[in-house]
């Protein structure tokens, strides 16, 4: 007995140190990777401590953004007050990860009423958008590069609608006090982060239309530096009208006459969007998904995101079992893994837009799932898991989807003090969505989180095809946690592209299961399959669970898993917030 745990500890250390050497003699091949298909790349881990507040918080991707928030809570803002404060600064110095010119999915909890909604500030597809928009007139596959920095990529932007829509609901202050501080850094300045110049370099100045290039980039193509200051007046000056006149500004007139010539002339291709696309944009409240999970009520945002959904088919696939103690033992994490293969399988297939698609009514079925569950086995790794058969009234079989999304995307959590939360989780798609910039802010390449192809190897259609109007799928995961006791417990998500599934899983496991507090269930290592290869955050940690899972017959290689937690928790003493070390994000709090 001994022998044989001796064996397989050696075992295990050999596999991590093979590993470990294979991946720092695969570096270059990896950063030449990386920097094409994961353009949110890491820059590097920033130890945080678990902060602590009695009254309100902030948790948002950058320090200026969320003292922006923090301000509003302090002049007697409420939450949505705050987050479109926050939003607005992020837009200036995380510009790599949302703004105006991109969309979100807002979860809104109303203490007083105890009401939980949902915001869809998805962006749409114009009206004139075929299913083919992608493909090159001989058929060839589709380029990332030329068809994101196109106009075909770009989607009619959903923020201001969706946060105009949640303020005349839920503001309390003025909507033009909420511009004040990001008018302020647009004039004054902000110093360039290490992490927005490390963006800008990995993606170089030539990925950039010319105006874009030109504020982001010295004469010479170089990023501005680290500490350098960068104004942007443009941007004050689009703020200032939409302060003066509402949200309406940025959908009729100069604005999205803007926007539409920009895209007439856009590189690569141009764009079919009108101005009609963008005065007719608009943003829906809609149900959110819950799923109970050990007692603990689990929501987040339906279609169009999968996020929800997939996330609470793995967690009512996974409840059954006991996951232990310690975080992250191997029978834990192979369960785990297993029901993101079955969770991600039906994700690929059923999931879209449902305004255009019926998505399935049993993908939570409790039947459905117990079915499901049969098919994880204790000592065996799936290779690909194949779609169900939820139960649905309207039996139609979809193709299977490859879209593939990139990870630029940001994740703010608030509570202002009087108990009402915010967790939203807004895009502009991948690092820096199009590159092209109008009135000092960028537009999004939302549109290639839709299938690139219509339908799939065996001709049948894919959901989450283009239609005109509709919403591309999203992975985006802004997640309410309510306590056993019905109480609001906790709010988290975070960036990552369809790995914001996982990274949200991890974290609500984290904390329920392994009983972490929000900030070291954010620091936790990144795991997880979207039913392809054991997918581990590059480091010793990760080799350490790869060699573990290989046991179980887990075959996969560490990668650059760059999550942005931000969470906050509800404790009997106050609240409490953690923010990811793997970006600039911090809790502040009083
Ligand atoms: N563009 C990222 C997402 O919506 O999932």
């Amino acid at each position: 007995m001994r022998r044989t745990h001796f064996i397989a500890s050696l075992f295990v250390f050999l596999v991590c140190v093979a590993l470990l050497l294979h991946s720092s003699g695969r570096r270059n091949a990896d950063d030449i990777t990386s920097r094409q298909a994961n353009p949110e790349a890491a820059s590097g881990r920033i130890v945080k401590k678990l902060i602590r507040a009695k009254r309100h918080m902030v948790v948002a991707a950058h320090p200026l953004a969320a003292e922006a928030g923090l301000e509003i809570l302090r002049a007697g803002g409420s939450a949505i007050d705050a987050t479109i404060a926050t939003q607005l600064v992020l837009n200036l110095v995380e510009p790599q990860s949302s703004g105006i010119g991109g969309g979100a999915f807002l979860l809104y909890w109303d203490e007083k009423s105890k009401n939980l909604k949902s915001y869809d500030a998805r962006e749409t597809a114009p009206a004139a958008a075929t299913p083919d928009r992608f493909i090159p007139k001989d058929g060839s596959d589709p380029q990332w590069h030329t068809t994101v920095h196109s106009g075909l990529s770009v989607g009619v932007p959903g923020v201001l609608r969706g946060l105009e829509l949640a303020h005349k609901q839920y503001g309390r202050l003025p909507w033009a006090r909420l511009f004040e501080r990001a008018i302020q850094v647009s004039e004054d300045g902000f110093t360039v982060s290490r992490r927005l110049n490390m963006m800008l370099a990995n993606m170089g100045a030539e990925a950039f239309g010319p105006v874009a290039r030109a504020h982001y980039f010295d004469a010479s193509g170089a990023p501005w530096p680290v500490g350098h200051v960068l104004r942007n007046p443009q941007f004050s000056a689009t703020l200032k009208t939409i302060a003066r006149e509402g949200a309406a500004a940025f959908y009729v007139g100069d604005i999205p006459a803007a926007i539409v010539e920009k895209l007439k002339v856009a590189p690569n291709a141009p764009s079919d969007m009108t101005v009609e696309d963008i005065s007719g944009y608009r943003s829906l409240v809609r149900a959110p998904v819950c799923a109970m999970y050990r007692s603990y009520n689990v929501c987040g945002m339906g279609p169009p995101s999968s996020g929800a959904l997939t996330i609470g088919q793995v967690l009512k696939l996974i409840e059954p079992f006991d996951l232990g103690a310690e975080p992250l033992a191997t029978n834990a994490l192979h369960v785990i893994v297993e029901a993101q293969k079955l969770a991600f399988a039906d994700r690929g297939r059923y999931m879209a837009d449902h305004d255009y698609v019926r998505v399935p009514e049993g993908l939570l079925d409790h039947g459905y799932l117990a079915q499901r569950r049969t098919l994880i086995q204790r000592d065996a790794a799936m290779v690909k898991a194949v779609a169900g058969q939820p139960p649905q009234r309207h039996a139609r079989t979809f193709g299977r989807d490859g879209t593939i999304e990139r990870a630029g995307t940001s994740h703010v959590s608030i509570i202002d003090g009087d108990g009402n939360a915010v967790s939203m989780t807004t895009t502009i798609e991948s690092a820096f969505g199009s590159r092209m910039m109008v009135g000092g802010f960028l537009l999004n390449n939302e549109l290639t989180d839709f299938a690139w192809r219509p339908t799939d190897d065996e001709g049948r259609p894919v959901a989450n095809r283009i239609e005109p109007g509709k919403r591309p799928r999203s992975s985006m995961s802004p997640t309410v946690i309510f306590a056993p006791d019905g109480k609001l417990w906790a709010l988290t998500g975070s960036p990552g592209g369809s790995r914001i599934i996982n990274y949200t899983l991890k974290t609500i496991i984290g904390m329920i299961d392994w009983k972490l507090d929000a900030q070291t269930a954010a620091d936790l290592v990144n795991f997880g399959s979207r039913n392809g290869p054991f997918e581990v955050e590059a480091g010793l940690e990760g080799a350490g669970l790869l060699a573990r899972m290989a046991l179980k017959g887990h075959v996969g290689a560490p990668k650059p898993m760059t999550s942005g937690v931000h969470t906050i928790v509800v404790t009997p003493d106050g609240l409490e917030g953690g923010a990811d070390p793997r970006r600039e994000g911090v809790a502040v709090g009083d």
